[in-house]
């Protein structure tokens, strides 16, 4: 038996999910993985049931948990509670409780799709890049202030910080994951500024020395920003810091034409963590219009990473390439002589190619 929380969410989180959920029961019955299901809140739903975004109930479960795999979080009616009632707050409480310190972000090309990219098809024709970023630490996570008066002058600030650990555990991530793809590491830092940066390069350097059959190069984050959009195919894995894998990842995001397709992997200390890119979508949520794809590529990951199922993944990784090849679309990747479809019918027609 292998125990998975699903936490839908918020917005089109709880359809997308659900989509997933269908496809996993799938794969489940034809390989026998033994899934059982346990329904968890988070985010504004769980707001409006318990009064805050994240319980500890909630939290602990998923610690026990072998995977969670999770919707979206967010919404309009959220955004002027405090900041630590904010949907938000809940991934937060997720990352740092169950230690997700490496954030695996995969873009690929799909050729079905190609004319859907903002970019060129020439550039990204077969273009598969992972975004490995650090999850629990640097910005996001060092000391700030909200406010404070300095000679009667207001001011904020937030502070980058990371200790050679931290650096470490990431950096051996990456490596890990470019000997399974084409052995090519891109390390992305500010280092010609930035002290922390300067401390990230010589740590990655270092923990290279332990893979001579990994490549490694650095990229200055302004370059490597600009190296995304004129030429992505130079890039197997982008290894980076919280904020700038932020950034990278949405950019990198529409290289293949929808971030309603990129799933991600947040990989812990104590579980691991499945999510798609895209976010809650409030104006789109309860429509029948988002692309489930995300999600159940996340699945897909979960069963990779978390339940060591890789014919199982593969078979789900597979029939999308089918799925999206036969011409399904959902409306944000429809184009004329393809086939529209709703979130439920994607899914269905993923499923009937399992
Ligand atoms: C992401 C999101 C989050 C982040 C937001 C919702 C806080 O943009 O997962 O990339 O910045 O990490
Ligand atoms: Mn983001």
């Amino acid at each position: 038996m292998s125990k998975i929380i699903v936490i839908p969410g918020d917005g089109i989180g709880v359809e997308v999910t659900a989509a997933a959920v269908e496809v996993l029961k799938k794969v489940d019955a034809k390989f026998s993985l033994g899934l059982e299901f346990e329904y968890r809140d988070a985010g504004g739903a769980s707001y409006e049931k318990f009064g805050e975004p994240l319980t500890a109930e909630t939290l602990d479960a998923c610690k026990k948990a072998d995977a969670v795999l999770f919707g979206a979080v967010g919404g309009k009616q959220w955004d002027s509670l405090p900041v630590d009632k904010r949907p938000e707050k809940a991934l937060f409480g997720l990352r740092k409780g169950l230690g997700l310190f490496g954030n695996l972000r995969p873009v690929k090309v799909y050729d079905a799709l190609i004319d859907g990219s903002p970019l060129k098809p020439e550039l990204v024709r077969g273009c598969d890049v992972l975004i490995v970023r650090e999850l629990v630490g640097g910005i996001y996570f060092g000391a700030r202030c909200e406010s404070e008066l300095v000679d009667g002058v207001e001011r904020a600030w937030d502070t980058e910080m990371y200790s050679v650990p931290e650096i470490e555990r990431i950096a051996r991530l990456a490596f890990e994951s470019a000997r399974k793809r084409r052995r090519k590491v891109t390390s992305v830092d500010k280092a010609n500024v930035l002290a922390s940066s300067r401390l990230w390069r010589r740590v990655v350097n270092e923990v290279a020395k332990n893979y001579p059959d990994v490549e490694l190069n650095h990229l200055y984050v302004d370059a490597a920003a600009m190296a995304l959009v004129m030429k992505p195919s130079q890039f197997d894995v982008i290894l980076t810091n919280n904020i700038f894998g932020d950034i990278l990842s949405d950019e990198a995001s529409v290289i293949g034409g929808s971030i309603g397709l990129l799933p991600s992997a947040s990989i812990g200390e104590l579980t691991s963590f499945y999510e798609p890119i895209a976010g809650s979508a409030p104006d789109i949520a309860g429509k029948n219009l988002a692309n489930p794809i995300g999600t159940i590529l996340s699945a897909a990951m979960l069963l990779r990473y978390s339940l060591n199922a890789p014919a199982a993944a593969e078979a789900i990784e597979k029939a999308v390439d089918q799925t999206l090849a036969d011409g399904y679309r959902t409306a944000e990747i429809y184009r004329d002589g393809c086939r529209k479809v709703g979130t439920k019918e994607m899914a269905a027609a993923i499923c009937a190619r399992l």
